[in-house]
């Protein structure tokens, strides 16, 4: 079976790594203290919401379960609850990728927990398909 924690979340790592070297050159503007000022914007193609489990009825319903029990806590059932600082997920830019390194890596806050001992990689892609629908 494709592993996607393995197959997703190095590109992640390595946009990840890459951003904060970007944003610790010696070239950024000194004057700029809010780090997310430097960040290019998301391109197009990485803000696509394709999965690789497409939008499968059966894919989506098993994630909105999963969604239900392991997530709305904090994002509510439709995304938008905001409990704890939790983003609104109607409102995410995050592709399938970068969803997925969260649920695997949880927030780099800890706020959010990650999920790889809670979820199989096949339940992660379930939810972070059922999230994208999220709107
Ligand atoms: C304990 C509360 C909590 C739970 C449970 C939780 N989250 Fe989160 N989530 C957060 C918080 C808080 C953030 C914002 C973290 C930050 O920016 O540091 C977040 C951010 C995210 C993001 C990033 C959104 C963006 O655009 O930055 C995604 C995607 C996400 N959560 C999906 C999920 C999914 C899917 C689940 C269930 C498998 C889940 N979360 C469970 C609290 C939670």
């Amino acid at each position: 079976m494709l592993s996607v924690s393995s197959v997703i979340t190095r590109p992640a790592v390595l946009l990840v790594a890459a951003l904060l070297l970007n944003a610790c050159s010696p070239a950024a503007d000194a004057s700029e203290t809010d780090a997310t000022k430097s960040l290019p914007p998301i391109p197009p193609t990485a803000a696509a919401t394709e999965t690789p489990a497409g939008a499968d009825a059966a894919v989506l319903a098993a994630g909105q379960a999963l969604f239900a029990q392991n997530c709305a806590v904090c994002h509510g059932a439709d995304g938008k609850l905001g409990v704890n600082g939790a983003r609104d997920l109607t409102k995410s830019n995050l592709n399938a990728a970068g969803r997925t390194y969260m649920v695997v890596n949880g927030s780099v806050s800890g706020v959010m927990p990650g999920f790889k001992d809670q979820l199989t990689d096949e339940q992660i892609t379930q939810v972070v398909a059922y999230s994208l629908t999220l709107k």
